[in-house]
């Protein structure tokens, strides 16, 4: 399974206050972008680099830096939009693209209604958003929805994993390394994710 969980202390210490029902939006909010910066940290392990020469203020040096066209990230609407800002901080020239996405509360299908993304996306190194991974509807499409527009390397960035949306994600594509900040024990009978941390989008944007 291409699924990593991101264990390091700073981001469990960070998801148990995210997960408390009594935190408020606004450091929910807050704790949303900072472990979204610490996973990109992980996730963007292995970008491409190229060898440029500078000039120190004491001397010529061969340095890296990151190659090729600027990255994208691709939240998905509306949760996925609490992770973009972390994520910029680290790299502020990353394109956004959006996917608006909402799970049908009968069926849990995926219904969209929203797409726009950067062009050139076969060129570019895409980070699909969601702080959700349930039953993985959203995910599967959103990806074959960017595969469709050219997207060749994707990664997947959750904080919180199903084990039935996890697998259902690497056997749809198994190309797209998923990253998560933890993987939880199962789903309830609503798609809800257990013990998870409720409704993503509401806690995020006080609409609860
Ligand atoms: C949530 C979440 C994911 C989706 C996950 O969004 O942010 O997008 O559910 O569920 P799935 O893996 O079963 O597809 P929701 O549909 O509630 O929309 P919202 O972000 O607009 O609240
Ligand atoms: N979407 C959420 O926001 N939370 C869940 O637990 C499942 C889907």
């Amino acid at each position: 399974m291409a699924l990593t969980v991101i264990e390091h202390p700073l981001i469990q210490h960070k998801l148990s206050i995210l997960r408390d029902k009594s935190t408020p939006t606004k450091l929910f909010k807050e704790l949303v972008d900072e472990i979204a910066m610490l996973m990109a940290f992980e996730a963007t392990r292995d970008l491409p680099l190229e060898d440029v020469t500078i000039e120190t203020p004491l001397e010529t040096m061969h340095a890296r830096r990151l190659s090729g066209y600027e990255p994208v990230l691709v939240p998905i609407l509306r949760a996925g939009l609490g992770m973009v800002d972390g994520i910029r901080a680290l790299m502020p020239s990353a394109r956004v693209g959006h996917i608006g996405l909402y799970r049908d509360h009968e069926t849990l299908q995926p219904v969209e209604y929203y797409f726009k993304v950067p062009p050139d996306l076969a060129q570019r190194d895409v980070f699909v958003l969601d702080p959700m991974l349930a039953t993985g509807g959203s995910a599967v499409d959103a990806i074959a929805n960017l595969k469709a527009a050219g997207a060749r390397r994707i990664r997947f960035m959750c904080l919180v994993a199903a084990p039935e949306g996890a697998e259902k994600l690497v056997t749809a594509h198994p190309d797209v390394p998923v990253f998560a900040a933890a993987l939880d024990r199962q789903l309830n009978e609503n798609g809800y994710i257990l013990p998870g941390l409720g409704d993503a989008g509401d806690r995020l944007f006080g609409t609860r």
